[in-house]
């Protein structure tokens, strides 16, 4: 179903300006191939080709932003290392300001290594520490925060929680102060290992499987239509005496999400059928372009469709992706990929 009403939005995305608080990461990638076992133990040996990187984790929000021309102020954590150096040089190069990024010699960055043979990921190896973070580091992350809003920097504050150390309830009921002193709005994509319970926010986005761990209540299938899903009724309840945010969007996988917002009934937003390659990262685009959407004007169930058509674009790409302003356009009109130049797969 086309959705052409909402393209205007799109063409105020590049107005806005939004800060993205978490943890960042760097997911690389080792391409080869491997034809024999090892004599040393029973492993493959892969033999590499090539090697990639892309952001991860925080970092993939503001890919999105970027890509969907926002000016876009990175605030995070990485390590005063050559992952740390990469990671930066990728955003710089996607136009993101790193004002906000304080490098520490105290913690490495966060890297999530997969070695890929032919098609099949063989080993995902992951460097992190995910303590807390030095206090001089958080200071100095409050510190850039405090002045990117006070200055009118950016016009809203997206929070990604991966659970990797950077946030904490303290530092995000600070951020949230901050914010509201500052009369911008925050959003939390939250990680069902920190629930902060805490009061403030615009918008929370949890999967299905976070939102059920979030109200501390054992997950459920899905039920169609979703006013008669009675166990993600009550989640919705919960979260919303839990948070109170003033929406609550549960994104559902292949059944698309869920939007609830006081006072109104609510809304599911179906995706539309196709072909799916990879859903990691579509969470993060959902975050991305429903902040953009608000910023833009559109209603919460306008932003919602706007989201969902971008997530949609996404799942049908290999490894994380983000999406151009021409892409959503033509999506949003209905067209099968015109615009594209990326590896979009027909149908799609
Ligand atoms: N199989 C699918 N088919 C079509 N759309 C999908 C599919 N999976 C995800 N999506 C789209 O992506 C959105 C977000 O997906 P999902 O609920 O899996 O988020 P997530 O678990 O937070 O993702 P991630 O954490 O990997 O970024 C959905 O609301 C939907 O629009
Ligand atoms: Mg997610």
């Amino acid at each position: 179903m086309a959705d052409a009403d909402l393209v205007p939005f799109v063409g105020r995305f590049r107005e806005s300006r939004v800060g993205v608080l978490g943890d960042l990461m760097l997911d690389r990638y080792i391409w080869g191939s491997a034809t024999r076992i090892s004599q040393e133990a029973p492993v493959p040996v892969v033999r590499v080709r090539r090697e990639s990187a892309s952001p991860g984790g925080a970092a993939n929000v503001v890919r999105n932003l970027a890509s969907l021309g926002a000016w876009t102020a990175t605030f995070g954590v990485i390590g005063a290392d050559r992952h740390g150096e990469t990671l930066a040089g990728i955003l710089r190069e996607a136009g993101a300001s790193l004002d906000g990024v304080v490098v520490t010699p105290d913690r490495e960055t966060t890297v999530k290594t997969r070695v890929i043979a032919g098609s099949q990921q063989v080993v995902r190896i992951d460097r992190e520490q995910t303590g807390e973070l030095p206090d001089a580091c958080r200071q100095e992350l409050l510190a850039r925060i405090r002045a990117a809003v006070q200055s009118r920097a950016i016009d809203a504050l997206i929070i990604e929680d991966y659970a990797k150390g950077v946030l904490d309830r303290a530092l995000v009921e600070q951020v949230v102060e901050i914010c509201r002193q500052g009369r911008i709005f925050v959003t939390l994509d939250p990680h069902p290992a920190n629930p902060f319970n805490l009061h403030g926010l615009r918008l929370m986005t949890p999967n299905r499987a976070e939102a059920f761990a979030l109200a501390a209540m054992h997950e459920q299938p899905t039920v169609l239509p979703l006013a008669s899903d009675e166990a993600l009724l009550r989640v919705g309840q919960r979260l919303t005496e839990l948070w109170g945010p003033e929406l609550l969007l549960v994104t559902l996988g292949a059944d698309g999400m869920a939007l609830f917002a006081a006072g109104k009934p609510l809304l599911h937003i179906p995706t539309e059928a196709r072909q799916v390659f990879d859903v990691s990262g579509a969470g993060d685009t959902v975050m991305a372009v429903f902040v953009l959407g608000l910023l833009a004007g559109a209603t919460p169930a306008e932003a919602a469709r706007l989201s969902n058509h971008a997530a949609g674009i996404v799942v049908g790409r290999v490894g994380t992706a983000a999406v151009t302003p021409a892409e959503l356009e033509s999506a949003l009109r209905g067209e099968c990929g015109g615009a594209s130049a990326g590896p979009l797969i027909p149908g799609v």
